[in-house]
Parts: C-alpha cells; structure tokens; sequence
C-alpha cells in the first residue's frame, strides 16, 4: 500500500493536468483512479477557468492499463462503473485534451489517447492494446476509432496480435502528433496545451465540436456494445487463465479452450 495520491490534478493558466500517479505499479489504473480523473474532468468541463486538459503519467510511465487484481477480483462494468465514466469523461469534453506518454502505455494507456486531440510521446514510449491476449475485446471505441486512423490493416495487426509497438508505429498509424526525446516530451506537450489554452475559447470549443460531429454517437454505442462483451469477457475462463498467469508469472496457457 501506498499513501501517495495515485493521481494528482492541478490547475495553471487555465491548463488542468491529471497525472496518473502510481509508479510502483506502473501507474496501473483503478477504480480510484479512473473515478479521480472522470470527476476532474466533469470538474473541467463546467469550469471557466479550465481551458484545455493535459492527461500524463510519471517520469517512467504513463500507464500499464487497467488494474489487472482490479480486473480478477472486482470487476466493474455499465455505465455507472468508474471506467465507463471516465471514457464518457474524455470521449465528450468539448475542451481539447493533449496527452503525453512514455515508458508503458498499455491497454486503456493506448485507447485513451484515440480521444484526445493531441499526443506527444517520448521516443522511449511503448505501446500495447493486448486485449486478445488478456481474453478480452477491444474497449474505449477502439475497435471503431483506430481503423478511421490506421486503416483496418494495421488497426487488425495492432487489436488481434496485441503486441508492443514504437512511438514511429504509433506516429504512421496516426494515434500520435509527435515523438520527442524523453526529457523533452512533457516540455512539448506543455507547450501545446498551453498555446491551445491562450486561444479564444469558444472558436476552439467549436472547432473541436465540429472536427467529431457525425461521429460521437457511433463512438458512444460502440462503447457501450463493447463494454458488454468485454464484461462478459471478463467473467469468462480465458481471461482468468490469461490474469492468472500474470499475476503468478508465469505463460499462459490456452490450449484447454
Ligand atoms: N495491473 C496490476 N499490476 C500491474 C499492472 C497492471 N496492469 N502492470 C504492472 N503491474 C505491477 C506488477 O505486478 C509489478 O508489481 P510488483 O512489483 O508488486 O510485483 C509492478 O507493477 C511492476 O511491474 P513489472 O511487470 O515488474 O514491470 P516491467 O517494467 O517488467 O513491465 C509492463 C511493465 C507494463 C510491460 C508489465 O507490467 C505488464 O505487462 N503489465 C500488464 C499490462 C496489462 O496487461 N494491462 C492490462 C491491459 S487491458
């Protein structure tokens, strides 16, 4: 256990920054986490004095993804659940949110930059949708959003092999604006947030509302029919065999199913 706040939300010129804040456990999203970062946005959302959002991790890190104890033993699903709220949180703010990644950005690290409007990441950033792997189904609109970007191809390589993949990958398959150095990449992302913040508030608001018109509903019910698989997923033999084995370190094994 640790005392630390597992995110930390601050607010300077009209920038919110949340920062996933576990780096003991690569900052690997909880209930907590994801319920924080939900509020803080629904927080930035109403609030004058917020105009653009910065999601980062830690020094090392952005995230492993969702809690996989989290997954095994209290699992969350609907709308209600903390996670559910939170891909609401970011999937509908009419502020422009930029990201800024590095070290792991797995699972939900990776599905959460397809909302954001601007992603710098660390030359150093590795990332990962593996939920096949995990016995899981794509989550976040994933499975909607990332074949618009990449093409079904390379969306069908990176969602059904779910295997690690570089900052240049993540650039040609258009879920990333920029790769830095990984002592410049925050400085960088500080930069456009910042630019983005200065700007006349509601010519942003509106462009960004018009750059994803025609699209949010989709991206909504994909999320929601999604979720349901996932959920059922969740419960099933393959993902407990595939957590399992995480959690005791050792390989899966699926040959049984
Ligand atoms: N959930 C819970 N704990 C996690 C975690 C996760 N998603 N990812 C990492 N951790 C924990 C590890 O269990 C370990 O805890 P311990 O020190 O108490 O044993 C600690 O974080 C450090 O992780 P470790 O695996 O030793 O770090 P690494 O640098 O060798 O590897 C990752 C980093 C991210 C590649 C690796 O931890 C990983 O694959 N994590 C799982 C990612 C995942 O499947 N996420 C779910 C996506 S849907």
């Amino acid at each position: 256990m640790t005392d630390q706040i597992p995110v930390t939300i601050s607010t300077e010129n009209q920038v919110m920054t949340i920062a996933w804040n576990r780096p003991e456990k690569k900052n690997a999203l909880t209930q907590l986490m994801y319920a924080t970062a939900a509020d803080a946005i629904k927080a930035a959302a109403e609030d004058d004095a917020v105009r653009a959002v910065l999601i980062t991790g830690t020094q090392e890190c952005f995230t492993a993804g969702n809690d996989l104890g989290d997954f095994l033993n209290n699992p969350a699903s609907g709308e209600e659940a903390p996670v559910s709220q939170f891909l609401l949180a970011i999937s509908t703010l009419e502020k422009p949110i930029v990201a800024a990644v590095n070290g792991p950005a797995v699972g939900i690290g990776t599905t959460m930059l397809l909302h954001c409007d601007m992603v710098v990441a660390a030359d150093t950033t590795v990332f990962c949708m593996p939920f096949s792997n995990l016995g899981l189904c794509p989550e976040a609109a994933s499975s909607f959003l990332l074949p618009r970007l990449a093409g079904h191809q390379r969306a069908a390589e990176l969602l059904l092999l779910g295997e690690n993949f570089d900052a240049q990958q993540a650039k040609e398959c258009g879920i990333i604006n920029y790769i830095a150095a990984a002592d410049s990449y925050l400085a960088l992302a500080n930069d456009l947030v910042n630019k983005l913040a200065s700007k006349p508030p509601t010519s942003i608001r509106m462009t960004k509302q018009f750059l994803k018109q025609g699209q949010d509903a989709l991206v909504q019910e994909r999320m929601r029919t999604e979720g349901e698989a996932f959920a059922q997923l969740l419960r099933g033999p393959e993902a407990r065999e595939a957590m399992t084995a995480f959690m005791e370190r050792r390989e899966p094994d699926f040959s049984k199913f």
